[in-house]
């Protein structure tokens, strides 16, 4: 393994010298009030609190090393000397790959980065924390050092200099000269500050709340004496931000003006510069100096000024980077310690992906150049997964809100509001309907439940959604009005609210009747894969219709332990939705009356239900779900089964826009000719999902993990990839074909799915196979040379392995759970803690020793597995478990599997009562 990234600590600290010799490397800054901001190696990036407020001008991956409009802090010596302690300038850059470069080192742990650079030959180093206060406003500080290193006393003018962007992301390319009049800007006796007087945006042209600014102070609080506050009087005339005339011929700065004063006529209408040059300081030899730059925005100058201040006063930035570096720790709350360090400081970072999806929805880092800060329903509800593990109580909220996105045709909402639980009325006419998204909510309500016992969530009363889309997306109610709100009405007019079982059996029923010609749901508008978009008509998805049938398994449980546990015999329904259960089911059989009968409850329930509920014994409705299920897997099985000649098998997934199969072996047009053999189409999706919902049987997961491992496995790329190479631009499939192949939805190793596959694997009993997935995902994250990443795991990695859209993905949620619930095998039952570890030996230290600290039921947990002999997965069993000390024994321990007696087997279950501490020490002996 490359040892580019060294952890330091337990913290998750590591360590890279000379990072800026990676390309693409962005790191993020934020906190949960909205500053979003990134810092390259060199300090570039950008920072914003929305798509209409960029501080920083916005950047894409590829301006990462084209842009010099970075967060620059210049020395200028006495004898006319000019240096970037920030590295960014003509003369650094010159050198780059001479062998002379100077020696950088970049330290960094969650939310703070900490560039360390040398320069022996002017006997100067810089240190440059950056960090974002966990608890300000919209605020970046920069906490520059300079040192003299030399033997030497010199002098030096520090110069910082930050471009101010000001204003929205869309006017990157839609009138950035125009929306630059618009700014004003003031000189103050600690910085420069912009208050545009409108915004040019898409949501038109309107008058402009918010006040931009970088602001300095030197250690003792003294404030900086000369400005150079628009980007011309930095740059001057044939400048450059490698190469400014203000640094390099000391040109006159500006003073700042009388508190009362306007925006002086000159600074009016230019691009704004936070540019500030301090007093002059000498460092004798050995000697530091210390100087807080601070970039931010607020709704007025006002109220950011006053901001800045507090971190003006000696020691306070230092003392709120403590602060923020303590409370990211103990956001922290998943703590793995096994036989291998690394392993276990990358997941510290894995467990952190998810909160930092939390702030930047899908947007605001540089892969992430789309969307505009909102996020998808998929990732809202597995954004829910790690929620649940880290930070349980705030989850049961958030799930009963999210189901009110549910439209009774079983689609959802699409546009997600700002506020927790708001749907926004999609206005197009044509909208896209995914065909994945009723599975996501069932899963994450499942762990909820599971993790809880909380089954009366199931009873939950939450509206429907209810905008002008209908028929799934196929037609357009124009009747509907967006003043009676976005919810479903009875035809009373009096606003519909049902169970969230209710939202759950309109999800899944709908999608059951939904059937192309082939009898697997229809693809419509994509499934999870969102570049599978070309088959609207006749695409079919395998894959997703093994993840429903999973699902109404699951739900059928669901209800007879729901029966079990609360008494109850029966559930209300609408009487719409029993058109949906009918005690005939030849319908199954059949997709035309299939489609027939989804049709008709389209008809009857577009623009409002009846209101009237009918009772269903729950026994039955379980017996149903069951049935649908069966058929499913059933249908699966017999129809898509699929094999080459080299005697390999797998489940094939798709139906094209042409009612074909997609997967198989299959000559492309004109290549018959050439090759010898026919190409083989396998997809990854396909076989995670009929592994996880148990339609594939054992004998079947086996012939699949050896086909994957022939077609798919690519050691280089960090594992099992999305695909085989089609080597056909399918536009009768999707968009993904028209990517480059081994490139992001087109059969690069996309992590989301390769960890599901793992986690379906796990599921299964296929431990050693699930770990060889998560193995070389971690593998190919910390080899760094040539994955190019931060600790964490990526979108995806790219054909040459490099680690593509780092952070803001849902594989992270997904790994997380699947480390804690599958390889250490702690989850809930029912509210109880289920402990059925599945680590294999060599995840134990020498000692046989593997722990995990967590929250379960309100209260810390730590569990230790002691596997002395370091025996294998599947030669241990749990001999004995000690709570708090006290060995379990008789009712307190009851094993859950059947086949188990007593309480030595794979797994146990205690009781939520007995976690009476505030950290529960659960140990397990292995033997
Ligand atoms: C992204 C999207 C996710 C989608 C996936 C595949 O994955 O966020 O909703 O299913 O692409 O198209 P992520 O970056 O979350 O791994």
């Amino acid at each position: 393994m490359d040892m580019g990234i060294e952890f330091i600590d337990k913290q998750g600290t590591f360590c890279l010298k000379n990072a800026e010799r990676s390309s693409y490397l962005y790191f993020p800054l934020a906190n949960e009030q909205g500053m979003k901001s990134c810092v390259t190696p060199l300090l570039g990036g950008d920072a914003k609190g929305d798509q209409n407020s960029f501080l920083l001008q916005p950047v894409s991956s590829e301006e990462l090393h084209n842009n010099r409009s970075t967060r620059n802090f210049w020395c200028r010596f006495s004898d006319g000397r000019v240096w970037s302690a920030t590295g960014v300038s003509a003369a650094q850059e010159a050198e780059r790959f001479s062998g002379q470069e100077e020696k950088t080192e970049l330290l960094a742990g969650m939310m703070w980065h900490k560039i360390t650079r040398t320069a022996e030959k002017l006997g100067i180093r810089s240190e440059v924390m950056s960090y974002v206060p966990y608890d300000a406003g919209k605020l970046e500080v920069m906490m520059v050092t300079l040192e003299n290193i030399g033997t030497e006393e010199y002098a030096i003018t520090p110069i910082a200099a930050v471009p101010l962007y000001a204003r929205s992301a869309d006017n990157i390319r839609d009138h950035r000269h125009v929306t630059s009049l618009l700014h004003r800007i003031r000189v103050r006796e600690e910085g420069v500050f912009v208050t545009p007087t409108l915004t040019f945006d898409e949501r038109g042209h309107q008058e402009n709340k918010m006040t931009y600014g970088a602001a300095g102070y030197a250690q003792d609080g003294s404030m900086p004496q000369q400005f150079y506050p628009t980007v011309e009087m930095f740059l001057g005339e044939g400048g450059t931000y490698l190469a400014p005339e203000a640094v390099y011929r000391q040109t006159e700065g500006r003073k700042p003006q009388e508190e009362a004063a306007g925006y002086p006529d000159e600074l009016c209408g230019c691009e704004a510069m936070g540019a500030f040059a301090f007093d002059r300081c000498t460092l004798g030899a050995g000697e530091k100096r210390t100087y807080v730059v601070l970039l931010g925005m607020a709704s007025s100058e006002e109220e950011l000024r006053n901001e800045m201040k507090e971190y003006g006063l000696p020691g306070r930035a230092q003392a709120k980077l403590e602060d923020t570096r303590r409370y990211w720790r103990k956001q922290n709350n998943v703590l793995y310690t096994t036989g291998n360090d690394s392993f276990d400081q990358w997941m510290y970072w894995v467990d952190f992906q998810p909160m930092l999806r939390r702030i930047y929805g899908c947007s605001f880092l540089p892969h992430h150049d789309y969307g505009k800060g909102g996020k998808g329903w998929r990732d809202l509800w597995q954004d829910c997964l790690a929620l649940l593990v880290m930070n349980p109580e705030t989850v049961r909220p958030m799930l009963v809100d999210n189901f009110a996105g549910v439209r009774y045709d079983g689609s959802n909402a699409t546009i997600i509001g700002e506020k927790q639980g708001e749907f926004i009325a999609d206005r197009n006419h044509i909208t896209r309907v995914w065909m994945d998204h009723g599975v996501w909510p069932f899963l994450t309500t499942e762990l909820y439940i599971r993790q809880t016992g909380d089954l009366s969530l199931l009873r939950e009363q939450v509206p429907f959604f209810k905008d002008a889309q209908s028929f799934r997306g196929e037609r357009y109610d124009e009747n509907w009005e967006q003043n009676r709100g976005n919810w479903l009405l009875t035809k009373h007019g009096d606003r519909y609210e049902a169970s969230i079982l209710e939202h759950l059996l309109v999800q899944h029923l709908t999608s059951f009747y939904d059937v192309g010609e082939h009898g697997q749901i229809r693809l419509r508008g994509a499934d999870w894969n969102d570049a599978i978009d070309m088959a609207k008509e006749r695409g079919e998805s395998v894959a997703f219709t093994a993840a429903y049938a999973g699902n109404f398994t699951g739900l059928a449980e669901l209800l007879a332990v729901y029966q079990r546990k609360t008494g109850q015999t029966e559930c209300a329904l609408s009487e719409e939705l029993f058109m949906l259960l009918p005690d005939d089911t030849a319908v199954y059989e059949d997709a035309e009356k299939k489609r027939a009968l989804l049709y008709r409850f389209f008809e009857a329930t577009a623009c409002c239900v009846s209101g009237v509920k009918k009772n269903i014994p729950i026994e039955r409705l379980e017996q149903k779900l069951r049935a649908m299920a069966e058929w499913m897997k059933r249908h699966i099985r017999e129809q898509e089964w699929i094999g080459t000649p080299e005697g390999m098998h797998w489940y094939n997934g798709y139906y094209d826009n042409h009612g074909r199969r997609v997967e198989g072996m299959k000559w492309t047009q004109g290549q018959r000719k050439t090759q010898g053999k026919a190409p083989v189409r396998m997809m990854l999706t396909s076989q995670v999902f009929t592994i996880m919902s148990g339609t594939a049987t054992d004998a079947q997961v086996r012939e699949i993990v050896r086909a994957a491992d022939r077609y798919l496995y690519d050691e280089k790329t960090g594992g099992y990839r999305l695909n085989t190479n089609f080597h056909e631009v399918k536009l009768d499939m999707g968009r993904m074909f028209g990517f480059a192949y081994g490139h992001k939805e087109n059969g690069a190793v996309f992590c989301h799915m390769a960890v599901m596959y793992a986690n379906a694997l796990y599921q299964r009993g296929f431990v050693q196979e699930g770990y060889r997935v998560i193995r070389s995902l971690f593998g190919q994250c910390m080899n760094f040379s040539v994955s190019r990443i931060y600790p964490g795991i990526p979108e995806y990695f790219n054909a040459k392995g490099r680690g593509m859209y780092h952070y803001l993905t849902g594989a992270a949620s997904w790994l997380m759970l699947t480390v804690l619930s599958e390889i250490f095998g702690v989850k809930g039952a029912y509210g109880d803690l289920m402990i059925a570890p599945k680590l294999v030996a060599e995840q134990f230290d020498a000692a046989g020793c593997a722990r995990v600290n967590c929250g379960f039921a309100g209260k810390n947990i730590e569990v230790r597995y002691c596997n002395s002999k370091r025996k294998e997965y599947g030669a241990y069993e749990i001999r004995e478990a000690l709570i708090n000390g006290v060995k379990t024994v008789g009712a307190d321990c009851e094993t859950v599997d059947a086949a188990q007696t007593d309480s030595l087997g794979k797994s146990i279950i205690i009781p939520k009562e007995r976690l009476t501490e505030t950290v529960n020490v659960i140990e397990v002996c292995l033997g």
